[in-house]
């Protein structure tokens, strides 16, 4: 039997010698683990990875991500293979606004604009007027003329955060990502206390509380940014703790905690059980075998394109 160290390098060379053979490449999320991250061609957040998928020349587009990422990957590559590692990894996001629910709500309010976090599933993106990130969600709204009315969807705590920013109001859904929603602020205080000198970075996903009480609220790839370039040497980090790996590596001086869940848990830290469904053996076997494959089922695909393009041209 060979040492774990030893097999993960076989494979990592086998996937990059299969990603040369076959003209593909891996676009990774920073939540996925390290050794898929290593094999990565780009690391992002998901704006960066739209825009990556929206520019690539390969024939075949792995996503070391979740569903919905691969699916926008797909959108904007319809004649591309793109595939997923693990086609169970969702997301909790994407999950908690079904279309036929979505579509009732909409049908109340005919003159709202619909603006849509990305994760969502590509049926609630076609019935969107505009897509956002986290890192363009503010500049989406602020593009959208005061005298119009809002749904935003399915994120409601990134939802109250953009109302707070932009000071628009805004009919949402009542979705939440389980991985931002399980920090603990009492721990995440507890913490501070033992680190005075830390200061708090927290993604946009999580409960207002968090975000009171944070330093910096921004995307994984504004955090990370922030990271690199603040004069701070210590952070306590409250987003899904993939993130970390990256981190580490941009600024290894710096002391970077990860928030601890409310839930006692080996990590001391909140994790997406979805993102870590995708292994680096599942991708080796994903890019063999060329599956699973992202399809879609008729005019899904050419609606949803429309909101996302929107998105890519005001980012
Ligand atoms: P970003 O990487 O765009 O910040 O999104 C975080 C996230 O939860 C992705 O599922
Ligand atoms: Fe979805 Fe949250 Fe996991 Fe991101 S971290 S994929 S939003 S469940």
């Amino acid at each position: 039997m060979l040492a774990p160290a030893l097999e993960r390098t076989i494979l990592q060379q086998k996937i990059n010698s299969l990603k040369k053979e076959k003209n593909a490449v891996i676009l990774a999320h920073y939540y996925q683990e390290p050794a898929i991250q290593e094999v990565a061609d780009f690391i992002g957040d998901s704006l960066e990875l739209s825009k990556k998928a929206a520019e690539s020349t390969a024939d075949i587009i792995v996503f070391a991500g979740v569903h919905f990422m691969a699916e926008t990957a797909k959108i904007l590559n319809p004649s591309k293979k793109v595939i997923l590692p693990d086609m169970q990894a969702g997301c909790s996001l994407a999950e908690s606004c079904p279309p036929e629910a979505f579509k009732k709500l909409k049908a109340q309010y005919p003159d709202h604009v619909v603006v849509t976090y990305i994760n969502c599933s590509a049926e609630i993106k076609a019935m969107s007027d505009l897509v956002c990130t986290s890192s363009n969600a503010e500049k989406i709204i602020n593009s959208i003329p005061a005298e119009k009315q809002i749904i935003f969807a399915p994120d409601k705590n990134l939802g109250k955060y953009l109302i707070q920013k932009t000071g628009r109001q805004m009919l949402l859904w009542d979705g939440s990502c389980i991985v931002h929603e399980a920090f603990s602020l009492d721990k995440l205080l507890q913490l501070f206390r033992e680190h005075p000198k830390a200061r708090i970075i927290a993604h946009p996903e999580s409960e207002p509380q968090v975000l009171k009480v944070a330093n910096y609220i921004g995307s994984t790839s504004g955090m990370l940014d922030h990271v690199k370039n603040s004069d701070h040497n210590i952070f306590i980090v409250a987003t899904e703790a993939g993130i970390l790996h990256q981190m580490q590596k941009e600024v290894p001086w710096k002391t970077l905690i990860p928030a601890p869940a409310k839930e006692d848990n080996t990590c001391a830290c909140s994790e997406c059980a979805f993102m870590k469904l995708n292994t680096l053996q599942k991708l080796y076997t994903c890019l063999e075998k060329e599956a699973p494959e992202i399809s879609f089922s008729e005019g899904i695909m050419e609606q949803a394109l429309v909101p996302i393009q929107r998105m890519l041209q005001l980012s």
